[in-house]
C-alpha cells in the first residue's frame, strides 16, 4: 500500500542506503519512509534544512518535511532546543500557524519536522512580484493575521525568533487568496548562537536584517519584542517597495550583502529612513507606528504584535471603496480588538529568557468584554509615539 521507494535500495526503516564515503545527494531522501510518510519530492533549502514533499500513506494527507542539515544535530545544545521549540510549536493551533504533526529522528540520526504542506508562495516571493510599494490596506490585511498568530505563540511561551518573509506562506482560504501562515517557530535560526556548529558547517547565519538589536548580541537572549521588531522590518518593505529599514538611499541591490556587523551597527544606531522617503503618500501616523517597532530597546517598541497591528490598523483610513484598518483587522483578525491586554509573558523555561513576572490584579477591562462587542482600545489622540508611550506604559504594568 501507499508510494513504495522505487529507485533506491532501502534500509530496514526504508531509507535510501548511502554507500560510505558517498556524498549524501540531497534528493536520494525521495521515496524514502519516514513512519507512514512517504518522501515524494524536495521543495527546497533554507538555512538549516532541506523541505521534502510526502504523503501519509493511509491518509493521503499532503506533508512537508524538514530535515535537518547533519550539522545541526550534531549539537546537544542545538537538538535540545530543536526538540524543546517542536514540543512548543506542535501545541499551537492558530489558522495562521502551520500545523506540526511529528518530530523525531531519521536512522542516520537526522533530525525532522512533520508538518502541513502547504500550497502557495511566500510573502517575500508576493512582494518582489509586486511593481512598487503594497498599500497600507494590503499591509495591514496581510500583517494582522500574522500579529494574532504571534500573539498566540507568545501567551505559550513560544517566540517565534526567525520571521521574515521567507517564513509566512500566502495560500488560499476561501475566497481569500492571500491568507498569511506562519512557519518555522525557532526553528529557523537555530544554529545562530552556537559558534562550532556553525564553523563546522561552514555556513554563514544569513542577513541579520529582520534582527532586532538584542537578538543581534545574543540570538538566544529574545523575548515577544523581538518579534515585534521582524514585523516592524516585514511592514517596512511591504509598504516601501521593498526598501529595509536601514538601507541607504543609493544601495538598493547592495545592501543585503554588507556583512552582518556592518548592519548591525547601523541596526544600533536607529538612524533609519523614515518610510515616508519611499513612499510620500503614507500618513504621518502609520510611519511612526513603524519606526516605533523599530527601536533598538525592546521596551520603547510596541509591547505586542497585536499593539503593533493596531497601531497600523488605526493608522490607516478608508480610502474609496478601501475599507479602514480597523474594519479589515475586524474581518481578518479581530481577535486583535477583544484582546486588550498584552498576553503573559511566560517564556518556556528552556528558551533562556527572562522569566515570567508575577501576575498583577488585573483590572476589568476590553478583555473581560463578551464575545461580539469588541471594545477598543482608546481612539488614538495626541502623537503616535504618545500613544506608543501609553500602550508601553500598560504593558510595563505587566512586567
Ligand atoms: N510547510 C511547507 N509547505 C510547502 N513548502 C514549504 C513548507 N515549508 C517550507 N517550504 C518551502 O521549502 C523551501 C525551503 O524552506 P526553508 O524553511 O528550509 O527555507 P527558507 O524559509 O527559505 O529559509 P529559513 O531557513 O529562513 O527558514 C522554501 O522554498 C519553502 O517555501
Ligand atoms: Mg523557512
Amino acid at each position: 500500500m501507499g508510494v513504495m521507494p522505487k529507485e533506491h535500495s532501502t534500509d530496514e526503516d526504508g531509507l535510501p542506503i548511502t554507500v560510505a564515503g558517498e556524498a549524501p545527494d540531497r534528493a536520494s531522501l525521495i521515496g524514502a519512509r519516514v513512519g507512514l510518510h512517504v518522501i515524494t519530492a524536495h521543495l527546497g533549502e533554507g538555512r538549516v534544512g532541506a523541505v521534502y514533499a510526502a504523503e501519509h500513506e493511509v491518509l493521503r494527507a499532503r506533508r512537508a518535511i524538514k530535515v535537518l542539515f547533519p550539522e545541526w544535530t550534531q549539537s546537544a545544545t542545538i537538538v535540545q532546543r530543536f526538540v524543546n521549540e517542536a514540543r512548543a510549536a506542535s501545541s499551537l493551533r492558530h489558522r495562521s500557524i502551520v500545523e506540526i504533526h511529528d518530530c523525531g529522528q531519521l536512522t542516520g540520526g537526522r533530525w525532522y519536522v512533520i508538518m502541513d504542506q502547504l500550497e502557495g508562495s511566500p510573502l517575500s516571493r508576493f512582494r518582489a512580484a509586486h511593481q512598487g510599494p503594497l498599500s497600507m490596506h494590503v499591509a495591514t490585511e496581510l500583517l494582522a493575521p500574522i500579529a494574532s498568530a504571534l500573539d498566540a505563540a507568545h501567551a505559550a511561551g513560544v517566540v517565534h525568533r526567525g520571521l521574515g518573509p521567507e517564513n509566512i506562506f500566502l495560500v488560499q482560504r476561501g475566497k481569500n487568496a492571500r491568507h498569511p501562515i506562519l512557519l518555522d517557530f525557532g526553528i529557523a535560526r537555530l544554529g545562530e548562537g552556537d559558534a562550532a556548529a556553525l564553523a563546522r558547517a561552514g555556513k554563514s547565519v544569513g542577513s541579520p536584517v529582520y534582527l532586532a538589536p538584542e537578538q543581534l548580541r545574543d540570538p538566544w537572549l529574545v523575548d515577544r519584542r523581538s518579534d515585534v521588531y521582524a514585523l516592524g522590518v516585514i511592514a517596512y518593505e511591504l509598504v516601501t517597495g521593498g526598501w529595509l529599514p536601514y538601507q541607504d538611499l543609493v544601495e538598493r541591490d547592495s545592501y543585503r550583502q554588507l556583512s552582518a556587523a556592518a548592519i548591525a551597527q547601523r541596526q544600533l544606531s536607529w538612524e533609519l529612513t523614515d518610510p515616508r522617503r519611499h513612499t510620500a503618500s503614507l500618513p504621518e501616523q502609520f510611519a511612526a507606528a513603524i519606526l516605533a517597532a523599530l527601536h533598538p530597546d525592546p521596551a520603547r517598541r510596541p509591547p505586542t504584535p497585536r499593539a503593533f497591528a493596531l497601531a497600523l490598523a488605526e493608522a490607516t483610513p478608508a480610502e474609496g471603496a478601501l475599507p479602514s484598518g480597523l474594519d479589515l483587522v475586524q474581518t481578518y483578525a479581530s481577535e486583535l480588538l477583544v484582546r486588550a491586554r498584552p498576553p503573559d509573558p511566560a517564556p518556556s523555561p528552556d528558551l533562556d529568557e527572562e522569566p515570567a513576572p508575577p501576575r498583577p490584579q488585573a483590572p476589568a477591562e476590553a478583555g473581560d468584554a463578551p464575545a461580539g462587542t469588541p471594545k477598543l482600545d482608546a481612539k488614538p489622540h495626541g502623537t503616535p509615539q504618545d500613544r506608543a508611550d501609553r500602550e508601553r506604559g500598560s504593558a510595563d504594568s505587566w512586567n
